[in-house]
């Protein structure tokens, strides 16, 4: 099958992504593990760095999976608040499990819960986050809109998003990579095919970083700075809430 073929609608997506995601969490560790050398952990610190926590900060978590960032999040703002909040609750079993890991005497608090329809105040937050989520939603603008209404002015997004590497090598190495990783991933990992083909055309089909930096734009997020990984086959993006 076209990876182009393995994109539900948009109306199906939330339950086929929920759904999937719910599928393959006792593995989505590892699959993350492999898909990016582990190099996803690295990124992920990059990312909560680049953040600049302060003690104290409320942070928020979106699609928090098995809750990687609010960890990380957690052991920068001390006495804060991190929330952590994703819609499949299989996903954050897996993340309330991982509790010995946090180095914070402060847990993160989990909340099942839609991305796109926050269940908070307005300005409840200093900083959110979301990690390889973005492009699992089913309205970008919508999810970027909904964060810069609970994020205080002056308050900080960051993002971690696939990418495409340009240059023409580079960029053809990584298409095949994907396929052909799919096929590998599927038969060594325990977990649905159709979620690791989906995994891959997902990362094919995304908007660019100039694209959403546009959707930030227009809910009000300034984007400070963009950063690369591995020939910007992962992307970070850093934007300041409009004071
Ligand atoms: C690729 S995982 C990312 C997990 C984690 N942030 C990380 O970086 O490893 C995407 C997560 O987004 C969640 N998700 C997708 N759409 C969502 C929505 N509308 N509301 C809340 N969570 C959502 C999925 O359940 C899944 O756990």
């Amino acid at each position: 099958m076209a990876l182009e073929q393995s994109l539900p609608s948009t109306d199906k997506k939330p339950e086929f992504v929920r759904a999937g995601f719910a599928e393959i969490s006792a593995h989505y560790d590892r699959i993350n593990d492999w898909m990016t050398f582990g190099l996803h952990r690295h990124w992920k610190r990059t990312l909560v760095r680049g953040l600049r926590l302060q003690p104290g900060d409320r942070v928020l978590d979106l699609c928090c999976g098995t809750g990687d960032l609010a960890y990380l999040g957690a052991a920068e703002t001390i006495a804060g608040m991190t929330v952590g909040l994703d819609f499949a609750s299989e996903m954050i079993t897996v993340a309330q499990s991982r509790a010995g890991w946090c180095v914070s005497q402060h847990r993160p608090v989990w909340i099942r819960g839609d991305a796109l329809r926050l269940p908070f105040p307005n300005h409840s937050f200093d900083a959110a986050m979301i990690g390889y989520g973005l492009r699992n939603l089913a309205d970008v603008r919508n999810a970027l809109g909904e964060i810069s209404r609970v994020l205080r002015p002056g308050g900080r997004l960051a993002i971690l998003e696939t990418g495409l590497p340009r240059g023409r090598l580079v960029a053809a190495l990584h298409h095949c990579y994907l396929r052909r990783g799919i096929r590998l991933l599927a038969g060594l990992v325990h977990g649905s095919a159709e979620m690791h083909r989906y995994l891959a055309s997902s990362a094919l089909a995304f908007a660019s970083p100039e694209e959403i930096g546009k959707d930030c734009a227009a809910a009000e997020l300034n984007v400070s700075e963009v950063r690369q990984f591995l020939f910007g086959s992962s992307v970070a993006m850093f934007a300041v809430k409009r004071p």
